[in-house]
Order: structure tokens, then sequence, then C-alpha cells
């Protein structure tokens, strides 16, 4: 009997019709390398992008805003410093990530004219407002928690300009996360009215920052695709299970109770079992219906009206700058 000889060449064969540069970004991919801003990709990556990128740009400059309210108030010289410092650092977020979109070929004006129209969404946990000095912490160790396992993995992203701008995202939000820990682990080593403060915030903030991780995986028609593309690398409900994961530790070494009855561990599954999560509510806050949606686009419009004349000088500068040089390059 005759062996069939094994084929050669078993590299699957581009697909008829397939461009060389289309074949070229295929490739790429299947090698999980990275596609560079210069790259042919195809359109659909690229507005994927686009939208990914520019709404978490949203989100981190949005995001400035519940801790913004608490610069001024907060109880020590110690704890404005720190806490105008991770709002700095989410201004700084917001920027290389609009520098990473604007690769893609979308202007900072576009991004930021949607954003005040209404028009561009961010996540729908900045729509919650932070009424106490316990909210601090929660956003701390809960929404900045909550973005670390989503952004992690986001690191190793197919595109060269966003995967760079989250290494260094990331090493900022491990910051971040541990500084809202250590404000709620000083509330629970305090009096009473203190830990019961820290408790209620946690209590408002905890399944908010589970809908941060987005619908489940079987309510998520884009994941599959932002999968195949390497953008994303797990789904949402596998980042939410190893965020819950994360927290119950945590949870117990500050010594509170995530607001969830039917949190427990499930021995086979090797996993949390976790209570429904309330999508109504989730859905209703990105269509702009949350307790704080008009008042941070309204704050952000301000800021924007109240900010033009920096642009204006700026811009003004820089024109007589060049102008300067064309003048020393004539003569
Ligand atoms: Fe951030
Ligand atoms: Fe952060």
């Amino acid at each position: 009997m005759t062996i069939p000889p094994v084929p050669y060449d078993i590299a699957p064969r581009p697909a008829a019709g397939t461009s060389p540069e289309e074949q070229q970004f295929n490739d790429l991919i299947a090698a999980d390398s990275r596609i560079e801003p210069r790259d042919w990709m195809p359109e659909a990556y690229r507005k994927t992008l686009v939208r990914q990128i520019s709404q978490h740009a949203h989100s981190e400059i949005i995001g400035m805003q519940p801790e913004g309210n608490w610069i001024t108030r907060a109880p020590s010289l110690k704890r404005k410093a720190i806490l105008l410092a991770k709002v700095q650092d989410e201004a700084g977020h917001g920027l290389y990530l609009y520098s990473a979109a604007q690769t893609l070929g979308i202007t900072r004006d576009e991004m930021t004219d949607a954003l005040i129209a209404g028009k561009a969404r961010y996540s729908s946990i900045f729509n919650y407002p932070s009424p106490t000095w316990a909210d601090m912490g929660s956003i701390g160790w809960l929404v900045d928690g909550a973005a670390i396992c989503n952004q992690v993995p986001l690191c190793r992203a197919s595109y060269g300009p966003y995967g760079r701008a989250m290494v260094r995202i990331c090493k900022e939000e491990s910051f971040h996360q541990r500084q809202g820990f250590e404000i709620l682990l000083e509330l629970m080593n305090g009096t009473d009215e203190q830990r019961a403060m820290a408790q209620e915030s946690v209590n408002r903030w905890y399944w908010p920052a589970l809908q941060m991780f987005g619908p489940p995986d079987d309510d998520s028609p884009n994941s599959a695709q932002s999968m195949k593309w390497n953008i994303k690398r797990f789904s949402n409900d596998e980042l939410r299970q190893r965020f819950v994961g994360m927290l119950v530790p945590q949870a117990e070494v500050l010594g509170v109770t995530l607001p969830d009855p039917d949190l427990r561990w499930n021995e086979e599954k090797g996993v949390y079992d976790m209570g429904e999560i309330d999508w109504t509510e989730f859905h209703e806050v990105l269509q702009g219906r949350g307790p704080a949606n008009a008042r941070r686009l309204q704050r952000r419009r301000d800021a924007h009206e109240a900010g033009r004349w920096v642009r204006e000088a700026a811009a003004a500068y820089a024109r007589k700058q060049a102008a300067k040089l064309t003048e020393t390059a004539v003569a």
C-alpha cells in the first residue's frame, strides 16, 4: 500500500480574489504581528478601531469628572495631591488614545465634535454620581480595577499604536486601583460612620463596574470579529469572571461585603457564580438616561467653550513660530 505524500506546502492558500495587500494583512494577523498605520487594512477593521479607541478616549476624559468633583474637598493635602495626579493621568490617557485614533484618519476635532454633540459613546460607568469621599475609593478600586482587567489584554491588540498606548496606560491604572483600595482600607479601619460610608459606596459602584465589561457574550455581536482580528483577546464574560475572582479576596482584606447574595464559588466550574446583572439599567444609561449623563455632557461642552481662547492662542502662536522659521530659512 502506498502512503500518499504529505503536502509540502501546508500554508493556507489565499482565497481567490484576495489582493496582495489583503493577504499581507491576513498573514500579519495570523502570525499575531502588529498592523501599523502605514499598512493596508480592511475598512471594517479601521472603523472598528476608530470606534473602540475614540470611545475609550472619551471615557478617560469624561471619567475625570466624578473624581474632579472631589479634588478641592479631599480630606488632606496628601489626598488632594494624589487625587489631582490621578485625574491628570486620566487626561493623559485620553490624549494618548486620541492620538492613536488619529493615526487611523479621523481628526481630533471630529472626535470632540461627536462627543459634545452627544453622538459618541463612552463607558456607562461615568454617568453615575460621586456624592461621598468613599466614592474616590470605590472608583479607584472597582472602576480602575475593571479597567485593568479589560485593558491588560489590549496591550497585545493587533493595532500597534493602540497596543503601545495601552502599555503606558495600564502601568498608571494599577497605581489608580491601589490608591482606591487604600482609601477604602483607611475608611474600613476608621469609625463606624466611615465603615458605613465605604460599604454604602461599594454597594452603589459594584454592579455598574461589572457592566463595564459590556453585554453578555450571547448578546455581543461584534466580539467574535474583534477576536478574529486580535483586537480583543477574551470575551466580556471571561473578563467579568476574572474581575470578580480578583475582587473577592480583596474585599475580604478590606472587610467590605460585595452586594451580591448569589455570589459563591463554584467548585465544579472553578469560577464564581454570580447574580443576574440588570442589563435594562445598562442599556438605559447607554442611551443617555443614566443619573448623570446630561450633567457630564454639559460640563464637557462648557469646558470646551471655556478653553476656546486657549486653543486659539496656541494656534496663533504656532502660526507665528512657523512664519518665523520660514523667514529664517529665506534670509
Ligand atoms: Fe485611565
Ligand atoms: Fe485610571
